[in-house]
């Protein structure tokens, strides 16, 4: 009798779910088959734990970049040869290495993922119409995954509001001639608080392939530094957790308080045969960088940026920075203040590039570099990474930009008719009123074409979101009803020269100071902590 009543309420919960429709649903079918599911079941061949993963199958497969992608389950479906896969996946690997050789075998038919990366094969598939990608923001699909683990079929989120990811149309698939076989969907938008918000829905897996560090016998498991990643909440989004492993230990040798994953959520566990731990970036400091630098002030226009964008830091700021000019920025804070650099892999307190005997591929910040932790640091998943971004927990977020309007709209992620990489955690990391988004880019383009103007021309990352804009010839304050305010300019420059290179009108600080910027940047030049610059 428990048990029937067990069965009915099962049901109940499978036909509302399937109501909601989308990705959640596909869940359903396999919610009876594991239902006697009760221990962790141990495997020695890696082909034997996910031969029966079927054509067709919606697989969540962990890692970022190259960092903690399950190797060994990955190379396994290679030799099943299972086809038509929907693979869920921040990234797609790179041509040879990871879920790339999964698309070189054409057993993959969409992709669900935030980057393409720099993956050539990837590429050519999408644009020739022989693959599905459906790009999401980085946050929103950690929390998508979340949610389908966490039994919450949908969610509001600010993050992609007034962007294509709201008003839908971009494209999933190509045809053959290049016009669009299958565009996104719009969402729903609602309004809480006067802030806009738009509804995503869950994501499930048939099978989650997961690359975690150690298991105990009873199969509870940890992960290793940035590589515990989209592992975590992807264990438990599925029908079938199948996670591998580079060491199985004794009942006992993690204290309870230590497990990242209860055995709960394991349900197939294998000891990986090899692991190559590819990297993707290799980013080394010399032990003589560490020492401050020489003190000449270089014209470069890109240093002039990165020096200027470094006066944004204040003491105890917890700050995200984007690859490029706003990471350098970090080599010249202050040496008597601390600043908590959060990479959106899942690092808060992020430190130098490693010495050439600290690598260690279990180690990657945001852009995929190797790279060290300070003491105190910390490392957590993708989802709670992101919950700490659209939370409003990071006071700064710096990164680069193609185009800013007046009311600081931002487009930094595609140019259409050219390749589209993804967003990314762009649109996550401006998509909380509480963080300061400060941009960093040269004034003009290439041309003198103007990349600060009245309306963005290229599809938006956010809506009013920017609050400064640091060029190598001005800094503006940016604010959504008013408009742009120049607060400083570089030397031997007029308003008149900053009028010819913006493409919007822009009021003016009457403090504006013409030398002040450049005479703060001089007494920085001995701040520098560590070299990043190679
Ligand atoms: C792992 O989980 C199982 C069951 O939840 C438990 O019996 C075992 O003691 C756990 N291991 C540790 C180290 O706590
Ligand atoms: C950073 O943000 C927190 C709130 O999340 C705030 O308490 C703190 O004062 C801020 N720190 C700085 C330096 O802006
Ligand atoms: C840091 O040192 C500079 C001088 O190098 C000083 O002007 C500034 O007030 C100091 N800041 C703090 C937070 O101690
Ligand atoms: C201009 O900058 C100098 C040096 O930083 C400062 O002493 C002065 O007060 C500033 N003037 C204004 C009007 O802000």
């Amino acid at each position: 009798m428990a048990a029937l009543t067990l069965l009915s309420s099962r049901l109940r919960l499978c036909a509302s779910a399937y109501r909601s429709g989308g990705a959640w649903s596909q869940g359903c079918a396999g919610y009876f088959s594991t239902s006697t599911r009760r221990h962790t079941k141990f495997y020695t061949d890696a082909v034997e734990a996910v031969k029966d993963i079927p054509n067709g199958a919606t697989v969540l497969v962990g890692g970022f970049g190259l960092c903690g992608i399950p190797e060994n389950l990955i190379g396994a479906l290679l030799k099943t040869g299972v086809k038509e896969l929907t693979a869920v996946s921040n990234n797609a690997g790179v041509d040879n290495f990871g879920l790339g050789l999964l698309l070189q075998s054409k057993q993959i038919k969409r992709m669900i993922s935030s980057y393409v990366g720099e993956n050539a094969e990837f590429e050519r598939q999408y644009l020739a119409g022989e693959l599905e990608v459906e790009l999401t923001p980085q946050g929103t699909l950690a929390e998508r995954i979340r949610a389908g683990g966490a039994g919450v079929p949908a969610f509001y989120t600010s993050t992609g509001y007034g962007t294509l990811v709201q008003e839908g149309g971009s494209p999933i698939k190509y045809n053959k001639d290049g016009s669009i076989a299958i565009a996104s969907k719009p969402r729903e938008v609602r309004e809480f608080n006067g802030q806009h918000f738009i509804l995503e829905e869950a994501i499930r897996g048939d099978f989650a392939l997961v690359k975690a560090w150690k298991a105990d016998q009873a199969g509870n498991v940890t992960f290793r530094k940035s590589a515990r990643n989209f592992n975590l909440p992807m264990c438990k989004a599925a029908e079938t957790t199948v996670v591998e492993v580079e060491e199985i230990v004794d009942i006992g040798s993690f204290a309870p308080e230590d497990i990242h994953i209860p055995k709960i959520y394991v349900h197939r566990l294998v000891k990986g045969e090899k692991y190559e731990k590819r990297i993707e970036r290799l980013s080394v400091r010399k032990e003589e960088d560490v020492k401050t630098r020489s003190g000449k002030l270089g014209d470069n226009v890109r240093e002039r940026i990165i020096k200027r964008a470094a006066l944004e830091f204040e003491d105890g700021m917890y700050a995200n920075l984007g690859i490029g000019i706003p990471l350098l920025a970090s080599n010249f804070i202050s040496p008597n203040m601390t600043v908590h650099l959060q990479s959106e892999n899942g690092i808060l307190g992020l430190g130098p590039y490693p010495l050439q005997n600290e690598v260690d591929a279990d180690l990657i910040n945001a852009g995929k570099e190797t790279v060290t932790v300070l003491p105190g640091a910390s490392y957590f998943s993708s989802d709670e990474s992101f919950a700490m971004i659209r939370g409003g927990h990071v006071n700064l977020t710096m990164l680069g930009a193609m185009q800013v309007s007046k009311y600081g709209d931002l487009a930094n992620w595609m140019i259409p008719g050219k390749l589209v990489k993804g967003m990314g955690g762009a649109m996550d990391l401006v998509s909380s009123a509480k963080t300061k988004v400060v941009v960093t880019m040269e004034h003009s383009a290439k041309g003198n074409a103007h990349k600060i103007m009245e309306k963005c021309t290229l599809p938006l990352t956010g809506k009013q979101c920017v609050n400064r804009i640091i060029t190598e010839k001005a800094v503006f304050d940016v604010d959504s009803k008013k408009g742009l305010t120049l607060i400083e300019l570089w030397e031997g420059l007029t308003v008149d020269d900053i009028k010819k290179s913006t493409g919007c009108d822009f009021a003016v600080s009457i403090s504006l100071n013409k030398s002040s910027h450049l005479s703060y940047i001089l007494s920085l030049i001995n701040g520098c902590l560590w070299d990043m610059n190679h």
